[in-house]
């Protein structure tokens, strides 16, 4: 349920209610976030229009029926935020020395909240707001329990609170849907770092299996004995990821591969080009995280796809300086064009990405689980 509109709102120069989406991004993104909001809000049929300031980190996209436009913006479905917030009150001048009963009264009436997110944006300037949201939070909490506005224990089936700390008098106020937004605070999943990880990269593989996937999926499609291939291996952080689930891996790469990927057991190292390498039968999963033109990939997965090599794949993308929105859905567009199938085709630019997104594809077939 979106929150009602703010009844116990007061009229005070600190505090005005605002109707709008709030994004999170990637710190430089927000172009590109604002760019996706504006096209996605028109194509659904709603007036509004996107405030983005550069490295800010996040975008409002501001409108009347902003209940309305969040239903048709899924989270899952916008590829450059890492969460969607329905924002309510945005607050300024707040007095460092109490900065709660402004929140309070800010609140809608008769709401009560399943969990409380404090959270600043992940940028240069925001990150020293980390310490000061979390003291402001152990405040917050007990007075909104004390109000009835928040459950004892945390209740994942309700709306949660968020309260983004973007300076020491400044204050944006949203709520979340959990079956609609990202679970974690800021969008950004907390991963292990394994110390036996031949690369970084490895944790944008695992990162893209937590959240291009759900959990059923994860447990039907990566499962032992399942083959893969791993385009552009080397150093063999992706190879890695799949072994630990089981899977059979032919990575290819002219460079070399860890020793550990392979006393796996489970890897077979070729050295081939992966643009014209294919497997001699059809395999589970694909992945392939080769630097290279994005369009050049987008079209060598298609026809992966096509050809029916893999059921299932993740890519990444690697885009290009400028205009990157709009070849995102370029290559997006030019790869479900050229599989020529029906497609579930999930995209985000994760934590975990630099310039780049991230891409799941999934073949439909008569043995798909899906
Ligand atoms: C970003 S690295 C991959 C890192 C890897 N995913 C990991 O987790 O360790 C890109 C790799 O793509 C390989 N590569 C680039 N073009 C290629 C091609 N045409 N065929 C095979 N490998 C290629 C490079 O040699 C490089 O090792």
């Amino acid at each position: 349920m979106p929150p009602a509109p703010c009844s116990r709102l007061t009229a005070t120069a600190a505090a005005s209610a605002i109707d709008a989406l709030l994004c999170y991004c990637r710190q430089g993104f927000e172009p590109e976030l604002a760019g996706e909001l504006t096209e996605r809000a028109a194509q659904a049929g709603f007036v509004g229009y996107a405030r983005a300031e550069r490295n800010t980190g996040h975008v409002l996209f501001v409108c009347d029926e902003a209940d309305a436009l969040s239903h048709a913006l899924p989270w899952s479905t916008l590829i450059f935020a890492r969460q969607k917030l329905r924002l309510f009150a945005d607050l300024t001048d707040l007095d460092p020395r109490d900065r709660i009963a402004p929140m309070l009264a800010a609140l809608p009436a008769d709401v009560r909240f399943g969990d409380l997110v404090m959270e600043h944006p992940d940028t240069d300037e925001g990150k020293p707001m980390a310490g000061p949201a979390r003291s402001l939070g152990n405040a917050l909490r007990p007075v909104l329990r004390k109000a009835d506005a928040l459950t004892k224990e945390a209740n994942p089936r309700l709306q949660r609170l968020h309260v983004c700390l973007l300076e020491g008098n400044r204050a944006l106020l949203a709520t979340s849907e959990p079956e609609d937004s990202s679970p974690f605070p800021l969008g950004i999943p907390r991963l292990r770092t394994h110390a036996d990880a031949p690369s970084r990269s490895a944790m944008k593989l695992e990162e893209a299996l937590l959240v291009l996937l759900d959990e059923r999926e994860r447990t039907a499609l990566l499962r032992d004995g399942q083959r893969a291939a791993d385009l552009g291996a080397a150093p063999g952080g992706w190879t890695w990821v799949l072994a630990r689930h089981g899977l059979r891996v032919q990575s290819v790469d002219n460079g070399p591969l860890r020793q550990n990927v392979l006393d796996t057991g489970l890897v077979e190292h070729l050295r081939a080009d992966g643009f014209s390498w294919q497997p001699q039968q059809p395999l589970d999963w694909m992945v392939c995280d080769m630097v290279e033109q994005p369009r050049r990939v987008a079209e060598r997965m298609a026809t992966w796809l096509r050809e029916g090599w893999c059921r299932h794949t993740i890519f990444n993308l690697k885009l290009p300086m400028k205009k990157r929105w709009q070849e995102t859905q370029l290559c997006l567009d030019l790869f479900a064009q050229q599989s020529e199938k029906p497609l579930t085709i999930r995209a985000k630019q994760l934590y975990h990405d630099r310039e780049e997104i991230t891409v799941c594809a999934t073949a439909f077939s008569s043995r798909s689980p899906r």
